[in-house]
């Protein structure tokens, strides 16, 4: 089996999901259920055995010793973090305790069991941390797109945490041996997202007729990758990538903020007409703009292709369409996620 932390946040669910389905081996969910955590999105798997839920912070490493000792897993793919940039503006004190200590707590508990391991076990072991493009920095109008080579330049404390945790695996593997893999990946969307991150937010305030929010000029440059391509590209990562190497994933979709806000409400106009709005985009309203904001993240992506056939299978257009539809399709999630919590930050951050 399989440890992952963070398996009930957007992208660690998604993958528990598409794992179980396509693998059939079982999964040890270690998560602390914070705000952005929603056992909802595993009620699919709520009596199959190969779904192990233990709640818990990354940060116990009694609990970590204990999970990794009773369990015996032959991999941990670490999604545990505290994710949003805004959040971590307005209070990065999380983004240290999770992002960093959490990351140095669960290396040194994994450290001492892969080194009671023995053989073929220890081996075939291997510690996958995934990370994102924004410790590359921002990029300037004629900068070639981020490579694994690129020097990190974090600017916000959510990619300094980030980037923090990168180098942490990085010593583990070069000072320990730690058989360890990081991804560096880019914006990422789909089903199960928490309505804090662009994507999700314009799809609900346009179904509740309330503004949608453009940061600045809204012209600000994003990748963005379905996140059932996130999951195949770590799958492939985890069997074949390099030990002590980092792979850089990529939708090769890059858009400004305002394409992607006008493309989700052009296909909202399709699928939700609503008589009392003639098209959502009316409802854009430019906003004050997040402080420090990276104008522009680009992935290469080639090496993963390259050295692992890794390729995405969306596009922007097919996968953004089976966003906004899962979004219509679910309205129960959205009533239960829509939660006082969340109503709290909206009020707080938008004012
Ligand atoms: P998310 O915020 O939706 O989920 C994070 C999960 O981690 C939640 O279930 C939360 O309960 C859990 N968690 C938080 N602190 C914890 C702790 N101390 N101990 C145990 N569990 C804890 O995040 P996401 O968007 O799914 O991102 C997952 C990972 O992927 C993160 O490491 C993030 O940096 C990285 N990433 C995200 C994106 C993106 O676009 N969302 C892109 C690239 C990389
Ligand atoms: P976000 O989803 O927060 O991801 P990240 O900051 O990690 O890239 O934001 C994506 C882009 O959308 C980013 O440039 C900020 C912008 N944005 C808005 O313009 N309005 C919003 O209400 C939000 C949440 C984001």
């Amino acid at each position: 089996m399989i440890l992952v932390t963070g398996g009930a946040g957007f992208i660690g669910s998604n993958f528990i999901l598409d794992w179980i389905a396509s693998t059939g081996e079982a999964v040890v969910n270690l998560d602390k259920l914070t705000y952005a955590g929603n056992l909802e999105n595993l009620a699919s798997l709520k009596d199959d055995p190969r779904h192990v839920f233990a709640q818990g912070d990354i940060n116990d490493g009694k609990l970590v010793a204990k999970l990794l000792s009773q369990h015996q897993p032959r991999a941990i793919i670490h999604f545990a973090a505290e994710s949003h940039v805004d959040r971590s503006i307005h209070g990065p004190g999380e983004f240290i305790q999770t992002n960093i200590n959490g990351t140095f707590s669960l290396l040194e508990e994994v450290r001492a069991y892969w080194q009671g391991l023995q053989g073929e076990e220890k081996a075939a072991f291997r510690f996958l941390h995934v990370s994102t493009d924004e410790v590359y920095g921002s990029l300037g109008p004629n900068d070639p797109p981020f490579t694994e080579t690129t020097a990190y330049a974090p600017n916000s404390p959510y990619s300094a945490s980030k980037a923090a945790s990168d180098h942490l695996v990085r010593a583990y593997h070069h000072t320990y041996g730690l058989p360890t893999l990081t991804t560096n990946c880019s914006n990422n969307y789909g089903a199960f997202q928490f309505p804090e991150k662009l994507i999700p937010l314009i799809i609900l305030n346009a179904l509740n007729g309330k503004p949608l929010p453009i940061y600045g000029d809204g012209l600000n440059v994003r990748d963005w990758l379905y996140v059932g391509d996130h999951c195949t590209a770590i799958r492939a990562v985890l069997s074949g990538g390099r030990l002590g190497e980092t792979y850089n994933i990529g939708g090769w979709n890059e858009k400004t903020n305002l394409d992607v806000v006008y493309t989700v409400c052009a296909i909202l106009d399709e699928l939700k007409p609503n008589p009392g709005i003639t098209h959502y985009s009316s409802l854009i309203t430019y906003v004050k703009d997040r402080p420090g904001h990276d104008r522009h993240y680009a992935i290469d992506a080639r090496k993963i292709e390259r050295e692992l056939g890794w390729k995405p299978m969306e596009t922007f257009e097919t996968g953004i369409r089976k966003t906004v539809r899962w979004y219509l399709d679910h309205q129960p999630w959205i009533a239960n996620v829509v939660s006082g919590e969340y109503r709290g930050w909206v009020g707080r951050h938008y004012g």
